[in-house]
Order: structure tokens, then C-alpha cells, then sequence
């Protein structure tokens, strides 16, 4: 198979058309066989259920090149059950956890041209997402759903790559206490832009979110887990019920301890402590794991240690290991890796 002619090591985190789609109706109480199709676009009644209420949920995994040249997609059974309890909140069928499997590996496998070179730097990021198709005008759940997955090359979330940056405490809340912040509903989402606008224009990358109740409490940002790195090397995590549980974040906890024989903490971390950690990065598919070199907290710095060229070592280390698990480099976990080719 002929790679797409692509300057894969120039990429940005961008939306390009790649080549095929996967997508399953459900109406009158079932899914449908589901299939490949050509066309990105979709047609929808004016008052679908998505339009008016925003009843979409989605995922985001990716799909990688490894050393020896096969194609394959990280821990995907956590994406379709993370699906699956998200369609739950927002009063969705489920799409069941072995199609959603299936539907990932034959839209990969379908726009193989597409997925980066290894060593290139770039990655197939693949988008499921499923949403209410017929018409709702009373607030209440749709009765027909579409299911769909598609893929589109990427290269770092972040401008830079690997170089540390500079995010803000925000003023806005990203989730409420027993709200939605713990499902990739596209909702929360939607209520970030504001938050990430404003961001973007006093020059920062990302936000900082505080638990809504105290705003004391770390949660996360847009779009990623926090990890921080304790002066003596332990690995903190916010825990927190309004956070996305994010599987880069459970995978690097697992590689921490039982790859490196780091200490690891889930625990609550309060904004005040923040300033003692050495290290600290966020954690996601797209971001994969990005150093934070600076927090600012109306206009009080907090500088971490390891500064605003490199990531901090053992933030390093942990990058270094999950990245070689996903590119074959170094062995996985049972189950940790799905072979599509
Ligand atoms: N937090 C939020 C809000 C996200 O959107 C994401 C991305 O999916 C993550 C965390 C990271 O989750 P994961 O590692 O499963 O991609
Ligand atoms: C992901 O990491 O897959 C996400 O969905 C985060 C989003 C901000 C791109």
C-alpha cells in the first residue's frame, strides 16, 4: 500500500479528509449493520436531536505505524466502554463495545494510506462519535441515532511539540459537581470555547480548571489530564468525579509503577501545593504527554523547576516509555495493543 504523498513531520492538529468513514444507524430500537462510505458530509433534519440539544458524545484514539511496520491502535476497549458510559448520561443507546472495536479497525484499515510513517512524528487520529439524528423539539432524547467513526493524520496537539508551556487559571468552571465532566459528551466542550478563547488571547495554551464547588482543587484542562511530579520523584493525579478519566493518564499510572518503580498517587491536589511539585505535564491522546513549564494564577507565577526548554526528567521518562509501548519499542501490558495490519 502506497503512503498518501503527505510532509507527515510538518503536521499540526488539523482536520483532513481522509479517504473512508464508518457509520451504523440506529433506528426503531436497533443498530444497523453499519458500513464504509466515501462522503465526509452529513445531511440532517433541521431539528435533529444533536442541533437543538447537543445530544452527541464522542472518543479519541489513535492509530500508529510501530518500528516493525504494522498498524495499530492503544487499549480501544477502554475508548468503547468510555463510550458506552457516556451515551448512558445523555440517554443514548450504546453502541455495543465489539462493534465499536470492529467499526475502529476497518476504518483504519480502510485509510491505511493515511496513517503516518513511523519516526515521522505523526499519528492517525481516529474520531468515533455518535449523535441524535431525528427530530426533537421538546427537550427529550432523540429516537434515531447515527454512529460514526472517522480519521484524519495529526501531528502535535500543541504548537512545539515536546517544548514546555505556559497555561492559566481559569475563571470559568469546566464541570459541575454531579454534572458531566466525567463523559466525553461534546457539551463540555462546547462550553470551554469561551474559556479557551480569552486564553488563547492573553497568549496561553491551555486552561487550568478548579472543581466548580471550592475552587481549590485542581481538575483538569480542555482537553487533558494533569500528572505532577513530586520532588521525590512520586507521580500526583488529580482524582476528582467531574474529570474525563482519561486512559493515557490510568496508562501512565500503570507505567510508572510497573516499568520506572515510581510511587503513584490519585488524590485530590489542592492549587496551593501545586507550587511544590517539580514537574508537571498534561496527559491525553492528542496531547499525549505535554510538560507545563509555567501556571499563572492572576498574574502570580507558579514556575516549575524544570523550566521552559525540556520537558522535566521524569516526566521524560514517562513519555519516553508509554510512546515506545505504542510504537513497538518496548514491550505492552496484555491487551495494551491492537493490531489492525
Ligand atoms: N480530559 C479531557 C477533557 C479530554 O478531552 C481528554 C481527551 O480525550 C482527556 C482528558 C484525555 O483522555 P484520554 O487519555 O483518554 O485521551
Ligand atoms: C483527545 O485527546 O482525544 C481529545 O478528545 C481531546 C480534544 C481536546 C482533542
Amino acid at each position: 500500500m502506497e503512503k498518501k504523498n503527505i510532509d507527515w513531520s510538518n503536521l499540526g492538529f488539523g482536520y483532513i479528509e481522509t479517504d473512508k468513514r464508518y457509520v451504523a444507524n440506529y433506528k426503531d430500537g436497533k443498530w444497523d449493520d453499519g458500513e464504509l462510505i466515501s462522503d465526509a458530509n452529513i445531511v440532517l433534519n433541521e431539528c435533529a436531536g444533536v442541533l437543538q440539544y447537543a445530544q452527541t458524545v464522542f472518543e479519541g484514539l489513535k492509530a500508529y505505524t510501530t518500528e516493525d511496520g504494522r498498524i495499530v491502535t492503544f487499549r480501544p476497549d477502554l475508548n468503547a466502554q468510555r463510550m458506552e458510559d457516556s451515551a448512558k448520561r445523555l440517554e443514548m443507546p450504546v453502541f455495543p463495545k465489539e462493534r465499536f472495536v470492529d467499526a475502529v479497525t476497518k476504518t483504519v484499515k480502510a485509510n491505511a494510506a493515511w496513517v503516518p510513517p513511523y519516526g515521522s512524528g505523526a499519528t492517525l487520529y481516529i474520531r468515533p462519535y455518535m449523535f441524535g439524528s431525528d427530530s426533537v423539539i421538546g427537550v427529550s432524547p432523540a429516537n434515531e441515532y447515527q454512529f460514526r467513526v472517522f480519521t484524519t493524520p495529526v501531528g502535535p496537539y500543541f504548537k512545539g511539540g515536546a517544548k514546555p508551556i505556559t497555561i492559566k487559571i481559569s475563571d470559568f468552571d469546566r464541570a459541575a459537581p454531579h454534572g458531566t465532566g466525567h463523559i466525553k459528551a461534546g457539551l463540555n466542550y462546547a462550553m470551554s470555547l469561551h474559556a479557551i478563547v480569552r486564553a488563547h488571547e492573553e497568549g496561553y495554551a491551555e486552561n487550568m480548571y478548579l472543581d466548580a464547588a471550592t475552587r481549590t482543587k485542581v481538575e483538569e484542562t480542555g482537553g487533558a489530564n494533569f500528572i505532577f511530579i513530586t520532588k521525590d520523584k512520586k507521580v500526583v493525579t488529580p482524582k476528582s468525579s467531574s474529570i474525563l478519566p482519561s486512559i493515557t493518564r490510568r496508562s501512565l499510572l500503570y507505567v510508572a509503577k510497573e516499568y520506572l518503580g515510581l510511587e503513584t498517587e490519585e488524590r485530590e491536589v489542592y492549587l496551593d501545593e501545586v507550587k511544590d511539585f517539580a514537574e508537571c505535564g498534561l496527559c491525553g491522546t492528542a496531547a499525549v504527554v505535554s510538560p507545563v513549564g509555567k501556571i499563572v494564577d492572576h498574574g502570580k507565577e507558579i514556575c516549575f523547576a524544570s523550566g521552559m526548554e525540556e520537558m522535566g526528567p521524569v516526566t521524560k521518562q514517562l513519555y519516553d516509555t508509554l510512546t515506545g509501548i505504542q510504537m513497538g519499542r518496548i514491550e505492552a501490558p496484555e491487551g495494551w495493543i491492537h493490531v489492525i495490519e
